[in-house]
């Protein structure tokens, strides 16, 4: 399926999907956000898939929102287009979305970054909540998701100054899943979808959703949930074929193949 703002292709079971407005430095336009939805819903919809890869340019993973689309935009028109809302229609992705992050991931870009399962950052990575200095706030996710990961101070720094981090402080304060060399990235970042798009898909999909619990739930509610999904995978066949294939020494075979 051909889209307008993005790229979209399947390596084996890694599901691509490419940011693709490289002269706005990938702004997430209201095209965009039906374009990666629709891809991300298509993927999750597929049992080929395990595992999909977000990726942007070299220069840009993405810029933040479009903002001349949003410049004249009315009160009226932001709500009946839910610029923000309609991102978080990510959360019901099951698929475990992988980030490969190279350049600028600003505004609404770091905060599509962090709403990804796993964030791989390039050396030349630079992340930031500069939406304060247009005059308004994150609002996808970077004043809660950011607090979150990287804690109170620095996500107040970050949102309060509109200062851009460079990946090594991006991951020294937690932000990113790891920091590899530009030039290694789509490698590193493909190995780390293909690893998991060749587990188990029952096992991978509960995971995510266990992890993520972890950020809502208080820790006795998370580990109750948590019991629960471990008993439930009891009953697919890809628990009895991977516990069969460790007794019997050989790699195992899972029910999607
Ligand atoms: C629209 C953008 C854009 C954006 C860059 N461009 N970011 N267009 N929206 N967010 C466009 C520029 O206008 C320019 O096009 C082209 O991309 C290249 O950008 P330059 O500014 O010329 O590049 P450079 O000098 O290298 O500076 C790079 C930059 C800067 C530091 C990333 O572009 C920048 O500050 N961008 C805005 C970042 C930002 O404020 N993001 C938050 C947006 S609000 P033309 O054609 O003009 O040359 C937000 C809210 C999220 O994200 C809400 C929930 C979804």
């Amino acid at each position: 399926k051909a889209y307008e703002t993005i790229l979209v292709d399947t390596d084996g079971r890694v599901g691509l999907l490419t940011l693709n407005r490289p002269d706005a430095l990938n702004a997430l336009n209201e095209q965009m956000l039906h374009d990666v939805l629709d891809a991300l819903r298509g993927f999750d919809a597929d049992e080929g898939i395990g595992c999909i890869l977000l990726r942007g340019s070299e220069r840009a993973f993405a810029a933040g929102a479009d903002i001349k689309q949003m410049q004249h935009l009315s009160v009226a028109e932001m709500v009946e287009r839910d610029w923000s809302g309609g991102w978080m229609a990510m959360g019901a992705i099951r698929t475990p979305i992988v980030a490969a992050v190279s350049g600028f991931a600003l505004g609404g870009g770091c905060e599509l970054a962090m709403a990804c399962d796993i964030l791989v950052a390039a050396d030349t990575a630079r992340f930031g909540q500069p939406e304060v200095k247009l005059g308004i706030s994150p609002g996808f996710g970077g004043s809660q998701r950011l607090a979150r990961l990287v804690g109170k101070p620095r996500a107040m720094e970050m949102c309060l100054t509109g200062r851009m981090i460079d990946a090594a402080e991006a991951d020294r304060i937690g932000l990113v899943s790891r920091v590899v060399p530009a030039a290694e990235l789509a490698a590193a970042s493909l190995e780390i979808a293909r690893t998991i798009a060749g587990m188990s898909r029952s096992a991978t999909r509960a995971i995510k959703e266990l992890v993520n619990r972890a950020e809502e739930l208080s820790l006795a509610e998370g580990l109750r949930f948590e019991r629960q999904v471990f008993h439930g995978l009891f009953s697919t066949a890809d628990r009895a074929e991977g516990m069969s294939a460790f007794v019997e020494k050989r790699p195992a075979r899972w029910s999607h193949r």
